[in-house]
């Protein structure tokens, strides 16, 4: 590391960064120990850094490759650019580390350099703590955290373990535990419970256990982000209570939030100190106090959401305002520095409340303008920045969204996340970043990378170079990919991630995944869509040029990256061929006669739907990401070591299962965060299906949806509170084999 100047030294610390290049060191030993004596860091020009990063990366004398750069996020991401482009290895999430692949790496005959186009790369959307990380150990949170560096995010979220601090503030304030605890949600649900949307737990309550073992996750994963160069964001105090806030403090003025998808009042409503009320500062202060002693002063960004999907008391300007107002001078107060960040999901949500001149008094009470960064949180296809005038003038975020709940269906929208980024760029003097705001991490990656490379791109990226970049290190390995590899992915760049019908505008979910019926599945446009929005056959074209690689090239079999997308690429061919079966059999059950399914007709259909099941599922069971036990046990594994751990496991158990299928005690919102994976294909769809052809054939009367759920319903709740279940994991070629001489590749 180069001698830093103290006057640079107190310019970087102003944006809360780390100056030793230590961080990144570590990194690379962590991820290439045979060649971290290869790489050397150095930060340079650090004074003069005003917005953009920028990075140099050279061969020195000695062999070495030198990055430097004005940052350590340019410095990872200068890493980044030199191992994926140079040395054609990667780094993905699920799959992991594929840098060691590789025995030696190329020296540069002239040095490479970038720079990025945008201050701020941002990751993360709130729920993804719940839909993905909720049951992360520290050593996923590694992963995560290495592939974040490595992509050039300096500015994510970190709200692990804020109930911690909230609970503390709360006994402060004279709530009993039983007060806190019957507010707080599950493992499982936290996310929505921090911005007043659920409250309180169903199925058990939150055990303090939980809370410290996040708490202590947390400290590691924000000391980790700044040794990073990442700037983490930080919780500060919404105004969400417990109920009996009123009971502690007597004069507190609060509003019941709304309603949210059909809860019970019991679990929503939640309760709202309003922030002109004195309370509210005096808490505001105490969390960030609290936080700066906890952490030590690392930042200067504090999430706040209010109105996410919960709409304000009243929309009167002069209240919105006064509420937005009363709500950064808490803020201020607490850390004269601070930002406001918050997801701009509202106005996307319930865009009939917020208006413009809603949107303005609310973002108006906020009177400095760089004091807030607003996350447009769907850029890519229900952006809101143009409708509000740049958010009337407050610093931005152009975020990808792309997926709702971790849904699972190969989707993207190439040509959106790369030119409408760069024409924002040149139309908004107040976007200051590009981000991912993802509901769940989960397949697709590709589109995630692209956008992260765009942001240190002033032009749109050739997606057609790009794609066939991201074939050749993807996978690496033995020897170079055959080139059925690069054809199916130059199909799928055309097809499946080259959505421009924006009926259907995030990726899509499987009709195998839904509550059976004999309308309204198929077709469904908008955030869950079931439309298939290209040709199918494509689909069966992608899937045999996949499998036929490995037929040239057998090694593919025991590559990670060829594992993981082989399955994710049968899961689509066996969803799209279930939905073709569905129709089939629902055209046929209606023309012949609606009251009767037992006939000859439909037999064939009937048949295919649960082949078709019993299939996917052995293809998800060959790879740990599409098994339901990973999930399970990860939540399971968190439960404490004492005598009632398998009442808490059960517990957490309980959790992942009802977030992944009912969505609430009751089924609020049922197969939301469906998945495609092992097990619950097995046991849960697969019986709904069964029920459904069995209720359709036996019906003497005409087919009643209502009686059918009902009866559905014991079912799903019973599933709910299951335990211990074992599943069989099948051999990845054995099923493709199966696969490839069942028929669902050629027709149906
Ligand atoms: C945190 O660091 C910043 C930048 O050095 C400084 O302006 C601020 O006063 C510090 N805050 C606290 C609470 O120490
Ligand atoms: C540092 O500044 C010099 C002079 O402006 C420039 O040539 C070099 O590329 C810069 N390096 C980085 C990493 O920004
Ligand atoms: C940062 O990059 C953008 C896009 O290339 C450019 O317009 C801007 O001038 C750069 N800012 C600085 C300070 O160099
Ligand atoms: C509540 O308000 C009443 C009337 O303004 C006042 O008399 C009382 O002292 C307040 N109580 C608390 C705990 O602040
Ligand atoms: C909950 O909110 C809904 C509006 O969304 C309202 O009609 C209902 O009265 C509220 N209930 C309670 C207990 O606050
Ligand atoms: C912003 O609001 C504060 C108090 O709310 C006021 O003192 C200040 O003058 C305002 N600044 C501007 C630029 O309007
Ligand atoms: C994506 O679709 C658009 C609109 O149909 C088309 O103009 C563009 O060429 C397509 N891109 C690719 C890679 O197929
Ligand atoms: C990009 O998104 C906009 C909506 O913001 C839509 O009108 C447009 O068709 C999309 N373009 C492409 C290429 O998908
Ligand atoms: C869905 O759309 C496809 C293509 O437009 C059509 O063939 C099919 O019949 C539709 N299915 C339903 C159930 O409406
Ligand atoms: C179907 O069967 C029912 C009961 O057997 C009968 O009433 C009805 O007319 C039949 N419909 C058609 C379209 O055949
Ligand atoms: C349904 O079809 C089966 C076989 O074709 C026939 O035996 C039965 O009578 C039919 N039932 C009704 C209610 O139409
Ligand atoms: C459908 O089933 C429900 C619940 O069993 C029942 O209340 C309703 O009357 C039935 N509808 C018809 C049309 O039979």
């Amino acid at each position: 590391m180069k001698f830093i100047a103290i006057h640079t030294l107190l310019a970087a610390t102003a944006i809360g960064l780390s100056l030793s290049t230590q961080g990144i060191q570590s990194l690379v030993q962590r991820r290439l120990p045979d060649h971290a004596h290869n790489f050397e860091f150095s930060l340079v020009n650090v004074s003069q850094h005003v917005t953009n990063d920028s990075y140099v990366i050279s061969s020195t004398s000695e062999g070495k490759i030198l990055v430097e750069g004005n940052t350590l996020s340019a410095l990872s991401k200068g890493l980044h650019r030199f191992l994926t482009d140079v040395a054609e290895v990667d780094f993905y999430w699920f799959i992991g580390n594929r840098l060691n692949v590789k025995s030696s790496f190329p020296q540069l005959s002239e040095p490479l350099s970038g720079q990025s186009i945008v201050p701020w790369r941002y990751h993360f959307n709130t729920v993804t703590f719940s839909y993905t990380s909720a049951f992360w150990t520290w050593s996923d949170w590694e992963t995560q955290l290495d592939w974040m560096a490595l992509h050039g995010i300096n500015l994510p979220l970190a709200w692990v373990g804020v109930e911690k601090v909230l609970v503390e503030l709360f006994q402060e304030v004279g709530l009993t535990d039983d007060e806190i605890f019957t507010f707080l949600s599950g493992p499982a649900f936290q996310a929505w419970n921090r911005f007043g949307n659920i409250q309180g737990s169903w199925g058990g309550r939150l055990p303090y256990t939980w809370i410290e073992g996040q708490f202590e996750l947390q400290k590691k994963i924000v000391a980790r982000m700044v040794e990073l160069g990442m700037t983490p964001i930080l919780p500060a105090f919404t105004g969400f209570v417990p109920r009996a806030i009123t009971r502690a403090l007597p004069n507190a003025t609060v509003v019941n939030g709304s309603q949210w998808n059909g809860f019970q009042a019991e679990y929503t409503n939640v309760t709202f100190l309003q922030p002109f009320d004195p309370q509210f500062a005096i808490l505001q202060k105490r969390s960030i106090e609290k936080q700066q002693q906890l952490y030590g002063n690392i930042t200067k960004f504090y999430t706040l959401d209010q109105y996410n999907e919960n709409d304000p008391y009243t929309g009167d300007l002069a209240y919105l305002k006064s509420i937005s107002q009363s709500t950064w001078q808490s803020i201020k107060a607490a850390d004269p520095d601070a930002v406001w960040v918050m997801q701009g999901w509202l106005f996307t949500s319930n865009a009939d409340f917020w208006t413009n001149d809603r949107i303005e008094a609310y973002l108006s009470g906020v009177n400095s303008t760089t004091d807030m960064l607003i996350l447009d949180l769907f850029s890519e296809s229900s952006p809101q920045w143009q409708r509000t005038n740049s958010y009337f003038g407050k610093p931005w975020v152009w975020c990808q969204l792309h997926n709702y709940g971790g849904n699972m269906g190969l989707y993207g929208q190439i040509e959106n996340i790369t030119v409408n980024p760069i024409e924002a760029l040149s139309n908004s003097s107040s976007l200051v970043g590009f981000g991912l705001t993802m509901e769940g991490q989960e397949g697709n990656e590709i589109v995630y990378d692209l956008l992260l490379d765009q942001a240190w791109s002033s032009t749109p990226i050739d997606t057609e170079a790009y794609f066939y970049n991201w074939v050749t290190r993807r996978y690496a390995g033995a020897s170079s990919p055959p080139q059925a590899l690069y054809q199916a992915w130059e199909i799928m760049r055309a097809t499946v991630y080259n959505n421009t019908d924006l009926t259907t505008n995030a990726v899509s979910k499987s009709i195998l995944e839904l509550t059976p019926s004999i309308s309204g599945l198929a077709n469904r446009t908008g955030h869950h869509a079931t439309t298939v929005t290209y040709d199918p056959s494509m689909m069966k074209k992608t899937w045999y040029l996949l499998y036929s690689a490995a037929l040239v090239e057998p090694s593919l079999w025991s590559n990670p990256s060829y594992q993981y997308d082989i399955v994710d690429i049968t899961r689509q061919l066996l969803s799209n061929a279930f939905t073709l079966h569905y129709n089939t059999l629902m055209s046929t059950y209606k023309a012949t006669n609606a009251t009767n399914a037992t006939n000859a007709d439909t037999n064939t259909s009937r048949q295919a739907l649960l082949d078709i099941l019993r299939t996917l599922d052995k293809v998800l069971s060959t790879n740990t990401h599409f098994r339901l036990t990973t999930w399970i046990n990860a939540a399971r594994s968190l439960a404490p070591e004492w005598e009632n751990k398998s009442r808490i496991a059960d517990f957490y158990e309980y959790n992942a299962r009802n977030q992944i299928t009912l969505w609430g005690p009751q089924g609020e919102i049922s197969d939301y965060a469906s998945k495609s994976w092992s097990g619950l294909v097995s046991s849960y769809y697969l019986p709904r299906w069964a029920m459904f052809i069995n209720h359709l054939s036996s019906t003497s009367v005409e087919y009643n949806q209502t009686a059918f759920e009902e009866e559905l319903r014991d079912f799903e709740l019973e599933w709910q509170s299951r335990t211990g279940e074992v599943f069989e994991y099948a051999k990845l070629k054995d099923v493709m084999d199966e696969v490839f001489v069942s028929g669902y590749t050629f027709s149906g």
